[in-house]
């Protein structure tokens, strides 16, 4: 009977999952397809945004400080909806948070993803932060020694998104400048090691004559975690969802653009976690 009553408490409790800022959404997006009977709780640090330059270091304190806010606010699990978070801090958080709650990022589900398919050469786009950790280069290396992998950091792919310059002569512009470097060339496969990149993937296909397969970790993300929660029995079938959306620096501004990245009903709530 107690066994069963924390079952419940804890079913209905958010999926907590974060990012620098808005990219995130992107995963919460997917997930809420996945997994429509869940609530979420999202943090977006959007006061200290962007962690793509940021030192590992800054990124595993902040990193800390909002899984801590998110497991305070009752979060069943916590997402690392960010690679520059997830390459820098997802391994520090899993020491020091593992027994406590389910933890999860987002390049272990794309590294596994990949040992499933047989591809020799792999290219990834990211932030400076996520191609210089080497995180997915180390990662596949163990996992599927066979596949060669190129790294590529792309900066100016999240201000573009960020400014609206999707599917225009200007992002067109930045997306061929990157893109035919020689060393993607003949790549089978492009990892989208940003949360933001999911709005351009259209374009980055189109680029590529849609003859190489772009990976997104959305959806196999929320493929994994909808089988973790099955098999905690952890499932939400309470039938009530309420989603909640926090920032740490609030402006109009990430309100608007909060909407370009998720379709469903967002309010952006301020929480100055860093009081
Ligand atoms: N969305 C973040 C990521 O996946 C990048 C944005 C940033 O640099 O803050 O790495």
């Amino acid at each position: 009977m107690v066994i069963f009553l924390i079952y419940c408490i804890v079913n209905k409790q958010p999926i907590g999952l974060f990012d620098s800022g808005v990219g995130g959404l992107t995963v919460a997006q997917a997930i809420k397809q996945v997994l429509p009977g869940e609530s979420l709780i999202y943090f977006g640090d959007t006061a200290h945004l962007p962690y793509g330059d940021k030192s590992a270091e800054s990124i595993k304190n902040y990193s800390r400080k909002i899984t801590e806010f998110l497991l305070d606010q009752g979060a069943k699990v916590v997402l690392v909806a960010c690679n520059s978070a997830s390459a820098s801090a997802y391994d520090t958080l899993k020491e020091e948070y593992g027994s406590k709650t389910i933890l999860m990022d987002v390049i272990d589900p794309v590294v596994d993803y990949l040992g499933t398919r047989d591809y020799s050469r792999v290219g990834v786009i990211g932030t400076k932060r996520t191609i210089s950790s080497g995180t997915y280069e180390n990662k596949i290396r163990i996992k599927s020694p066979g596949t060669s992998v190129i790294s590529l950091a792309t900066p100016l792919l999240v201000p573009m998104i960020e400014e609206g310059f999707i599917f225009d002569d200007i992002s067109n512009a930045i997306l061929r400048t990157y893109l035919s470097d020689a060393s993607l060339q003949e790549i089978q496969a492009l990892i989208l090691g940003c949360t933001h990149y999911p709005i351009i993937r259209n374009q980055i296909s189109k680029i590529f004559n849609f003859n190489i397969e772009v990976i997104d970790s959305g959806r196999l993300v929320s493929v994994i975690l909808r089988d973790i929660l099955e098999k905690n029995n952890f499932l939400n079938d309470s039938g009530k969802v309420k989603d909640q959306f926090y920032v740490s620096d609030y402006t109009t501004y990430f309100e608007k653009i909060a909407r370009m990245f998720f379709e469903g009903e967002i309010n952006l709530k301020k929480a100055d976690i860093w009081q």
